[in-house]
């Protein structure tokens, strides 16, 4: 098939055929570096999950069935269908010409991303797949939609620097984590609305100094940041049927979450310091700037928060990416004086991620209702 005449995944209406336009594109083009970044699993790259299914499969959402039919009829009127394609605001890029530390960053950057969103979209389509209750498999086929876009416009992107994730590939050959149904709920709700975050955030600092979009892509982040927002929402209504998931000693796997998002977000940016200079954005004032939408946010169903103005907060973040700095190096190096190193450099780690942890939390009471709508 001629990728040209192909229709775009923009335009598809179920994850299927996303997927199958996907498909032909990998095998019209691909190349191995893109996909082998992707392939990588460690603890800063996204990974691929895998969970109970059956026991999603029960959710009987009927005491937020208000709410979810809103939310769901929401989404199946898929505003954004047709968005997520090159169209004339996409300005021309100088890849060839681009300074090579930024460009190393920004493709990282691309390549995480569309690892990120495939990430969800393997995930939603298998649940999908494997379900019977019509409410979870209409939603979840609405969100691996929704992904599936929005990991093939990352790699439209990526074309035009020679570059492209083979997706088919990952589906068949990267290692997926097994997660129980509650820590997929806590880490997937967070992940999309710190994705939220993240997006709209850059989203308004580039609309208020549009000489440092020095890539069009950013000028999709509104609508695509509403899409995450949405499936937010439909976490936050999930777990609003089972009280238990946010009380007890759950609440203590919240905050073990909540921590890791964070942490990982600040470690992961702050190995971007030439993307973060020509998007004129200080790494540290971004996290603070996104982990106070998030944790806002969070307080719809989440009932602590992190406190993330603590002296010791921003501290531990600096030790832990300087520990992590030193992990990098150490591999490097090698040999037995590498190994050394990083076992040192992952102490480090561990105790400034342990340091993070049991800063005391901020608790307050969750809102009877949980629907919330993008305002930022
Ligand atoms: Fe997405
Ligand atoms: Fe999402």
């Amino acid at each position: 098939m001629n990728v040209q005449n192909m229709k775009h995944t923009a335009d598809a209406t179920t994850v299927e055929e996303g997927l199958a336009i996907q498909e032909a594109q990998d095998k019209a083009f691909t190349d191995e570096m893109a996909t082998e970044t992707a392939m990588q699993n460690t603890l800063l790259t996204p990974r691929f999950y895998t969970t109970d299914f059956d026991e999603l499969d029960a959710i009987d959402v009927s005491s937020v069935r208000e709410d979810w039919d809103k939310l769901i009829a929401q989404m199946v009127a898929d505003p954004n269908k047709g968005h997520f394609k090159k169209n004339e605001d996409w300005d021309h890029i100088d890849w060839e010409n681009m300074e090579p530390q930024l460009k190393k960053e920004f493709i990282d950057f691309l390549i995480s991303s569309c690892t990120a969103e495939f990430s969800g979209c393997v995930l939603y389509k298998e649940m999908k797949r494997r379900g019977n209750n019509e409410d979870i498999t209409q939603l979840f086929q609405l969100m691996a939609r929704d992904e599936a876009r929005h990991a093939g416009f990352i790699n439209d992107a990526l074309r035009e620097a020679g570059l492209r994730v083979n997706l088919g590939f990952l589906t068949q050959k990267k290692k997926y984590t097994y997660f129980r149904p509650k820590f997929i709920y806590y880490a997937t709700y967070l992940s999309e609305k710190i994705g939220y975050a993240r997006y709209i955030t850059i989203y308004r600092h580039l609309e208020a100094n549009p000489q440092h979009r020095f890539h069009p892509i950013f000028k999709w982040f509104c609508e695509w940041c509403n899409d995450e927002f949405s499936h937010g929402e439909a976490f936050a209504l999930l777990m609003k049927t089972e009280p238990k998931l946010t009380s007890g000693i759950n609440v203590y796997w919240i905050k073990f979450f909540l921590t890791a998002v964070y942490a990982t977000m600040y470690v992961r940016d702050h190995q971007r310091p030439a993307f973060h200079k020509a998007l004129g954005v200080d790494p540290d004032w971004y996290a603070h700037e996104v982990f106070t939408k998030t944790s806002k946010l969070s307080e719809q169903i989440f009932p602590i928060t992190l406190d993330i103005d603590h002296p010791a907060w921003q501290k531990n973040l600096e030790k832990l990416h300087r520990a992590n700095v030193r992990i990098a190096k150490a591999k490097e190096v090698g040999g037995i004086g590498g190994k050394l190193a990083q076992i040192g450099g992952s102490l480090a780690a561990a105790s400034a991620f342990a340091a993070l942890f049991f800063i005391p939390s901020k608790k307050h009471d969750v809102p009877e209702s949980v629907r919330l709508e993008p305002v930022y």
